[in-house]
């Protein structure tokens, strides 16, 4: 009897790090420290250096971390903000929270991140900011989006969420735009116990903004110099996150070494599409999505076979309800509602085997043929 595999699951990464993420542990419940102490001044510095920044800023989530990067860069009503049409909708609602306007641009077809030919069309006197989304772990084609950006005097705001330690030329995502948003939810590739964020950057201005922003409008206790938020990252966060930190080289070479497997076994089936990685970029494979026509099928099938997966992302941002006052209707973004009608997110995730994968493949491969 076969056992299933599911579409994520933590429990064997988390087994190998038991005894140090309970260490981290208690050594924040012996400080008595919970808030803005030294597990996150350490982490601020250590993911700082990981992602070749001047600054890290530790805070509550991936949405909060773009909320306040833009802020941050003073965008705010009546502001345009340049966005891929197929990202998760936190990168949207960031620039929505602050009362700017998203105005979507398509992905190319091929590495579904944004299109830099499209960007430039999209230009309007009130165009503030692009914000390029690291989709499911590949690299954006950031010399071509900073040029475009340098050229119309627009600010950068990556959202890295998806894309920890990718790159394009050799330079680190979350390292190109002015300040950048990632998340440290629990299945991001390097991923809390709970909500997390931070913004990168390498401007001392927008650091103390966001160090500002995040906490109340306040750096000294009770004096408060503008209108703030509580979005700060937790010391607990902070502490496990710096024990995982020690690991995400390997994680990611783990990921990477799972999704050349894929690409190997799953080579050369006709209607499925594998993911195409651009040729200046890394692809960390946060995600390893593959298209198909016949999606649906092809999940239930390999559901019938004990296998999870799931589709990231079902419903393109312009199609949700929650932006019905928009005014976008179906057939707007055509490629982005093509990779929803056809994207699958296969099973990948730190400790799967070989055997896994192999499984994966020839259930792919027998629904196929028959
Ligand atoms: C591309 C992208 N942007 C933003 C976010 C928001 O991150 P969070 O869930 O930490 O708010 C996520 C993850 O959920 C994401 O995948």
């Amino acid at each position: 009897m076969q056992t299933g595999i599911p579409f994520y699951n933590l429990a064997p990464m988390h087994g190998t790090i038991w005894a140090e993420m309970a260490d981290a542990f208690q050594n924040v419940y012996g400080s008595c420290q919970f808030v803005l102490g030294q597990a996150v001044k350490n982490f601020e510095h250590a993911y700082a250096q990981l992602n070749q920044v001047k600054y890290a800023i530790g805070v509550s989530s991936g949405l909060d971390a773009l909320l306040l990067a833009l802020k941050a860069c003073g965008i705010g009503q009546g502001d345009e903000v340049i966005v891929p049409a197929n990202t998760y909708i936190a990168s949207i609602l960031a620039i929505c929270h602050v009362g700017a306007k998203p105005v979507l641009v398509e992905p190319r077809p091929d590495t579904y991140n944004i299109n830099p030919e499209l960007i430039e069309q999209a230009i309007t006197p009130h165009t503030k900011a692009v914000m390029p989304v690291h989709l499911y772990g590949q690299a954006c084609e950031m010399d071509a989006i900073m040029q475009i950006a340098a050229r119309h005097g627009l600010k950068v705001i990556e959202d890295n969420a998806q894309a920890h330690l990718a790159a394009f030329k050799g330079k680190l995502t979350g390292s190109w735009g002015d300040a950048n948003g990632t998340s440290f939810y629990p299945s991001k590739n390097l991923g809390a116990l709970g909500d997390g964020g931070a913004v990168t950057t390498s401007h001392d201005e927008l650091a103390n903004r966001i160090r500002l922003l995040r906490n109340c409008g306040s750096l000294v206790k009770y004096e408060n110099e503008t209108i703030g938020y509580n979005m700060r990252l937790d010391e607990l966060q902070a502490a496990f996150l710096s024990v995982k930190m020690r690991y995400i080289h390997k994680w990611t070479a783990e990921r990477q070494q799972l999704a050349a497997l894929y690409q190997q076994l799953l080579a050369g089936i006709d209607d499925l599409i594998l993911p195409i990685t651009h040729t200046q970029a890394t692809h960390v494979y946060h995600l390893y999505v593959v298209r198909t026509r016949r999606r649906d099928a092809l999940q239930q099938y390999l559901a019938a076979h004990q296998i999870g997966t799931l589709i990231h992302y079902p419903i393109p941002p312009h199609l949700q309800r929650a932006f019905r006052h928009m005014g976008w209707q179906k057939g707007d973004f055509p490629i982005a509602e093509e990779l929803a009608a056809t994207c699958l997110s296969l099973p990948l995730w730190i400790g799967m085997t070989s055997e896994q994968v192999e499984r994966v493949a020839a259930v792919v491969h027998k629904f196929y043929s028959t």
